[in-house]
């Protein structure tokens, strides 16, 4: 399928690069080109693939899907008032696309590990939906030892979280020793894991996310990402 073809002052400024107004100033100083040399206006209609800037091809048009490391530190927020944010490792034309780029789901401020992001609004509701039921794996580091209950209690599917009604789905708890597991949880609750240690009477002290549904975080190092195929997400 040809990509589709909008105007260039509404392209640039769609992905960020600029205000519209500002487009007939860098064809002008020739910052903003076409790939075989073309002559351009602001409303000439091309697609992405066809233009440059300062020599290098655009960014990705809508439907980007990053998967990122995230540090422990950073908070999952377009409000600058909570601290740094998730979005301060990406390059600051991508806070500027509209559509805009938001993480899937939530990270606590404290968990580290794989967080996705995506401008692709119908991905994301996809996959934050509790219909569609991703697996989750989370490493955590627990305070006390494990008594030994805590494996079927998450499994059993009636464990009912402190505020909520509806019991948790059932979830995979594996033991590595008795103060580090993981846990597989398919839902998305505000703060799940660590407040289903709490039920048990137990307190995350450190979290990390290891994997989303197919996808893991290979080498990537803590604040680093890379973008990937959407067609790669289960
Ligand atoms: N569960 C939590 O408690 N925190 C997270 O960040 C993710 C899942």
């Amino acid at each position: 399928m040809k990509p589709s073809k909008v105007r260039l002052d509404k392209l640039l400024g769609s992905l960020g690069y600029c205000a519209r107004k500002e487009v007939p100033a860098l064809l002008r100083e020739g910052i903003v080109t076409h790939v075989q040399g073309l002559s351009l206006k602001s409303d000439t209609k091309v697609s992405q693939d066809e233009i440059l800037f300062e020599g290098e091809p655009l960014d990705p048009p809508q439907g980007m899907v990053i998967l990122m490391h995230k540090p422990a530190g950073l908070v999952c927020s377009h409000d600058d008032g909570e601290g740094k944010l998730v979005y301060d490792l990406l390059p600051e034309r991508w806070r500027l696309r509209d559509p805009k780029i938001s993480t899937v789901g939530r990270l606590d401020k404290e968990t580290s590990g794989l967080l996705l992001l995506t401008d692709d609004g119908a991905l994301l509701h996809r996959l934050t939906s509790p219909k569609h039921k991703v697996p989750k794996v989370y490493e955590a580091t627990l305070d006390r030892p494990l008594k030994g209950d805590e494996g079927g209690i998450f499994a059993s599917g009636t464990l009912i979280l402190n505020g909520e009604k509806s019991p948790c789905l059932p979830a995979k708890l594996e033991i590595i020793d008795d103060t580090h597991v993981t846990l597989e949880i398919t839902e998305g609750r505000y703060h799940q894991v660590r407040r289903m240690f709490a039920a048990v009477g137990n307190h995350v002290t450190a979290l990390h996310r290891s994997s989303f549904g197919n996808l893991t975080l290979g080498d990537l190092a803590p604040g680093e990402y890379r973008l990937i195929d959407a067609e790669s997400l289960t």
